[in-house]
């Protein structure tokens, strides 16, 4: 029986405290590094509220290591974090021979290597597992990462440690090495690991990618040391001199260095090898023993690699041939509408459950008015003109992790008494009128700021992994704590610690589903956050056609959030030096131009930013690997014709070293490079007084 605090006497108390400091500080460690909490939230909450009443009646039996002394929140996961010297990329998809082709077309345009002149190329399999980033220094394997959001992953040394494919000391490799590649798991260790994990009454996974993730991420490593993983290395991070000169090469060496690789790797001279050697693994991919989900191609001479660079998030010397997906018959059991942030009604058909790849699906997306009707945006027929009911069977096929498509309806199943679908003229949140204007595909709720739907879908859009992507605050929280009225626009969220945290009425830790540790971590998690970079805030916006590349060229124009958002009040007249520069920027067109004024010139949107602006700290974007450079910051305007490089690739390249490209000249251009045939840019140029070069003066100038 436990005495009363208030009753204790101070013997008592002090055996008391001598019980709970040790007690809680094993559960600490269970929670925050096992993940394997040994006692529930409110078991925890008990012993800290009671340790705390205790030290509050006898405050001279203070524990040194007392919890009460404990500042901060623990970290936000059980790893700890680490950013990527090189950020780790994902991939461009092509889904058929068509797509492959353009890939090839476009790297051929970026160099202005001609059709006839051959262009090699690595194929190799995609492998289904998760990426895992490994740095050497001088030979030893010092950490381990997982990619985490591209920028900054977790710490799972410890775990990489136990993984046999993984060499710990390599030699003759140079003193800083970061090898990439993919943890999976075979099918047969996958297989024995559900049936040792069914034995033992723990949960099952649903395939080896899962398996694979989850064996890796545990807190103990120990764990992960039981569990069959496999590493295959295809890329690096960064390094301290060059491997190779080629991928093939690189490759090569990794190999010499003591990595798996894999042995489906081949060197193609041409299009037509790429997708001969695609279908020759297709052809294998049962019989290999562990899941691929494609063939990833990438430009051989890592010259090239070099010059094609990247987009925001991909490569353009590498794309991801996606094997064609499984399809699978079903019914569709009704046709919901779904209402997104910018308003749009999405129709979505509800379906009778059914396996696809090994994923049970359950709905689909149904795209629009017209898709349902069985047209493009056209007007053309598409399915034949074949239009899709409510009971209808359906093909269904999955595309990568987006929610799966709707391939053709069969018709001679029909119901006799079936109606076409009527799609709606409100808006099934909140009965505004629901609009399509001329030329667009999707009809909009016109209840702005009214509509619950897109209140949720906004708020959704600002805590997603490309936005603020706040641990601990995902789709589902965002609903919850919204119906409840805690969370109405994106301010609230960083009052949220001290609207609900420790000494306030109403507090998260004792909401359903919460605990002290949870609510802490969420704390904690939010509190990080308010220091964003300049392009994620953009992003989180939502503003209709600004997406995560859009938001980049903003905010690398921009440089600041006083910047931006002055000069996008100062253009919403659509008018004056302002609007123009905005117009110039390249990436930058009319529509995204208007949307982005008038998103400032709304008197309540514009209340509601100010509200979310003053919580945090902006950062600015610092453009990539700019050290050296002499144009960072600059604005560059390329005219005429020019010689060395395409447009294209000079573009990139300005980019990559933090110059601005601008298409037009005005007062703010630093430099206009100006190839034969420049004509009124030039001119305006040198009346304004702005600096012109010539291409072989660029390249100088940027060598
Ligand atoms: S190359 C700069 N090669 O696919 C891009 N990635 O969808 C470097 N993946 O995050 C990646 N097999 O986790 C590359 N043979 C392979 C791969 C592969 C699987 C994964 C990787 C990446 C994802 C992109």
């Amino acid at each position: 029986m436990e005495i009363e605090v208030d009753l204790l006497t101070k013997e008592q108390a002090k055996a008391e405290l001598q019980r709970l400091v040790p007690a809680l500080a094993a559960a600490d460690i269970a929670y925050h590094q096992k993940d394997s909490p040994e006692i529930s939230d409110a078991e925890y909450d008990a012993l800290k509220r009671r340790y705390l009443a205790i030290e509050a009646r006898f405050p001279d039996l203070k524990h040194e290591d007392s919890p009460s002394q404990k500042v901060g929140a623990p970290v936000a996961s059980g790893f700890s974090k680490v950013k990527h010297a090189v950020a780790m990329m994902s991939l461009g998809n092509a889904f058929d021979d068509e797509d492959v082709f353009e890939f090839d077309d476009r790297i051929r345009k970026f160099l202005n290597i001609p059709a006839g002149k051959s262009l090699s190329y690595t194929a190799e399999p995609k492998i289904d597992g998760l990426s895992l980033s490994l740095r050497y220094e001088s030979g030893r394997l010092v950490q381990a990462a997982t990619r985490g959001d591209g920028e900054t992953g977790e710490n799972v040394t410890e775990n990489a440690l136990t993984v046999r494919d993984i060499p710990k000391e390599i030699s003759g490799a140079p003193e800083v090495l970061e090898v990439r590649g993919e943890v999976y798991m075979s099918h047969d260790d996958f297989a024995q690991l559900n049936v040792d994990q069914l034995a033992n009454e723990d949960k099952l996974f649903a395939n080896p990618r899962n398996a694979a993730a989850g064996s890796l991420r545990q807190l103990d490593s120990g764990i992960t040391k039981t569990r069959a993983l496999h590493f295959f290395a295809y890329a690096w991070g960064e390094l301290s001199a060059p491997l190779a000169t080629t991928q093939a090469a690189a490759i090569d060496h990794l190999t010499e260095f003591g990595f798996s690789t894999n042995p489906l790797t081949k060197t193609c001279v041409n299009t037509g090898e790429l997708l001969e050697h695609f279908r020759d693994i297709e052809a294998k991919r049962a019989l290999l023993g562990y899941d691929i989900d494609g063939v990833v191609y990438k430009v051989n001479d890592l010259g090239l690699q070099e010059r094609l660079g990247y987009r925001t998030n991909t490569p353009r010397w590498a794309i991801a041939h996606k094997f064609p997906a499984e399809m699978a018959s079903t019914v569709i059991e009704d046709i919901e509408i779904q209402v997104g942030r910018t308003g749009a009604l999405s129709p979505v058909a509800r379906l009778k459950p059914v396996t696809v790849g090994g994923v049970v699906v359950s709905n689909a997306t149904l795209h629009n008015e017209d898709y349902i009707a069985g047209r493009d945006s056209n007007g053309q027929p598409i399915r034949e003109g074949r239009d899709i009911r409510i009971g209808d069977w359906v093909t269904v096929y999955r595309a990568g992790d987006v929610i799966p498509k709707v391939k053709d309806v069969d018709i001679s199943r029909r119901a006799k008494d079936s109606k076409p679908y009527e799609f709606p003229k409100k808006c099934p949140e909140c009965g505004s009128d629901a609009i399509r204007e001329e030329g667009e595909a999707v009809s909009r709720c016109t209840g702005g700021l009214i509509c619950p739907a897109q209140a949720v879908e906004k708020l959704k859009h600002f805590v997603s992994r490309t936005a603020f992507n706040i641990e601990g605050l995902g789709a589902k929280q965002v609903e919850t704590f919204y119906a409840d009225g805690w969370v109405q626009e994106p301010a609230d969220i960083f009052t949220l610690p001290v609207r609900y945290g420790d000494g306030s009425l109403q507090q998260l830790k004792n909401r359903e589903g919460w605990g002290a540790k949870s609510a802490e971590k969420l704390f904690s998690a939010i509190k990080e956050r308010q220091n964003i970079p300049l392009n994620r805030l953009i992003f989180g916006l939502g503003i209709r056609h600004v997406g995560e590349s859009s938001a980049m060229t903003l905010a690398r124009h921009y440089g600041s959030w006083p910047n931006f958002s002055s000069a996008m009040e100062n253009a919403r007249d659509h008018s004056g030096a302002d609007w123009d520069a905005l117009n110039a920027i390249d990436g930058v067109g009319a529509v995204m131009a208007a949307a982005l004024v008038d998103y400032f010139h709304q008197e309540q949107t514009r209340a509601a930013l100010d509200r979310l602006v003053q919580h945090l700290r902006i950062e600015t974007v610092r453009p990539p690997s700019v050290e050296g450079s002499k144009v960072v910051g600059k604005t560059i305007v390329f005219t005429g014709t020019l010689e060395k490089v395409t447009r294209a690739e000079a573009k990139a390249k300005a980019e990559s070293l933090g110059a601005k490209v601008s298409g037009s000249v005005s007062a703010k251009t630093d430099i206009v490079v100006a190839g034969p045939g420049a004509g009124s840019k030039r001119k305006k140029a040198e009346e304004l007084g702005v600096e012109v070069l010539s291409e072989d003066e660029w390249i100088s100038l940027i060598a």
